[in-house]
């Protein structure tokens, strides 16, 4: 049996899925966990059995661990990422890759000086029903596409963003932005995925029903360079929490998803009897069965153990000396996007994305 790849994890929020998804994959094994709080540090290290660290540069000298994953707020990732690398560690680095693009370009080219790995944690690229879509999608089967247009109507309590450590939620330099860069940046990866680069958005915030510098509420038209229009709706305000939506519309067909389970899947067929036919198959599989708690309101309700796949993801990169699923260079687009949204919701006119850097 090859042996098993060595993890350290570093912020023990979401860190807490990872030490539980590094655990339960193949191939991988917890050596260490860091965390300036010793009130979060030490349980998990003892759950866990795993060595603790209340000081990353520490951690860093482990010469058991092989990958780290940055868990820490977004705006510490990319430096934390670059120390890692340089100190000959893989690095698994939370959603968005980091709230600067500079950085992110110096985590990148980080990753190439030292042939260290970097791969970002967008699980929702793995979950079956979006591997349909994408698949659906690159075999052609919705013919050019035309539009894409997301919807997260989230809700967060104010006590997210009051009692997050440090008060990091919902700041610039931490965050990154709002409802936006912290939740939307999902859904944004997901439509750039699908549909490909964004050229240029028009985008407006605002914050209504939080105490915070950035936003709660985001809305913005985007432009791809393939000729389709999208648009974007993010919230943390959508009180209770409601679904997220995504449609996406190709000439020859539509496919409309609401959480991770699709609602419309019409796509053009023979004949009509055999498109109903394929959208009733892909609806026994994909479509709602049970309603249940989700991220809209529930932070901590993951549907989908993606990290335990992403953790694999970079042991098999690692040994088959391949680069992971998700690179620094795709996990930078949807921040390219986001932060030109910002930037035009600022400025009062249409940004384009490669002006952003
Ligand atoms: N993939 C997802 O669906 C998902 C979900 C939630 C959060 N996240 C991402 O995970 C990251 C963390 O978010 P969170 O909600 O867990 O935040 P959190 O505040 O709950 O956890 C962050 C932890 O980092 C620790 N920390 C801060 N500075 C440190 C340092 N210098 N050294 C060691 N530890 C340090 C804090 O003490 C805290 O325990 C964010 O980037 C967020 O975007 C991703």
């Amino acid at each position: 049996m090859a042996q098993e790849v060595g993890f350290g994890v570093v912020g023990l929020g979401m860190g807490q899925t990872h030490c539980r998804d590094i655990t339960d994959a193949q191939g991988a094994r917890l050596v260490a966990v860091c965390d300036v709080d010793e009130s979060r540090l030490n349980p998990v290290a003892e759950k866990y059995q795993a060595r603790k660290f209340g000081r990353f540069e520490e951690m860093l000298r482990d010469s058991e661990i092989d990958v780290i994953n940055v868990c820490t707020y977004s705006g510490m990732h990319a430096d934390m990422a670059i120390a890692a690398m340089e100190a000959g560690k893989h690095v698994i680095s939370e959603k968005p890759a980091d709230v600067n693009l500079a950085k992110i370009d110096a985590m990148i080219a980080a990753s190439k000086r030292t042939g260290k790995k970097l791969q970002v944690i967008f699980q929702e690229r793995f979950m079956p029903v979006n591997r349909k879509i994408k698949e659906a999608i690159e075999s052609g089967r919705l013919g050019r596409l035309i539009g894409c247009h997301g919807d997260l109507r989230w809700w967060r309590a104010q006590s997210y963003y009051d009692n997050s450590a440090d008060h990091w939620r919902g700041t610039w330099r931490w965050d990154g932005g709002g409802s936006l860069m912290n939740q939307g940046v999902h859904t944004m990866d997901l439509m750039q995925w699908f549909l490909g680069p964004v050229a240029s958005v028009f985008g407006v915030t605002g914050v209504y029903t939080h105490k915070i510098e950035t936003e709660d509420k985001a809305a913005a038209v985007l432009k791809f360079e393939s000729g389709a229009i999208g648009t974007i709706n993010t919230m943390t305000c959508a009180y209770p929490g409601l679904a997220t939506e995504l449609f996406i519309q190709g000439e020859q067909g539509a496919i409309e998803k609401s959480d991770a389970n699709i609602r419309t899947w019409r796509v053009q067929g023979e004949t009509k009897e055999a498109e109903e036919a394929e959208e009733a198959e892909v609806l026994a599989e994909f479509g709602r069965k049970e309603k249940g708690v989700s991220l809209s309101s529930d932070p901590n309700a993951l549907p989908f153990r993606g990290h335990r796949v992403q953790v694999e993801d970079m042991v098999n990169a690692i040994r088959e000396g391949r680069p992971p699923t998700i690179t620094g260079e795709s996990a930078r687009n949807a921040v390219a996007i986001n932060l030109a949204i910002y930037e035009s919701a600022r400025t009062g006119r249409e940004v384009r994305v490669r002006d952003m850097g």
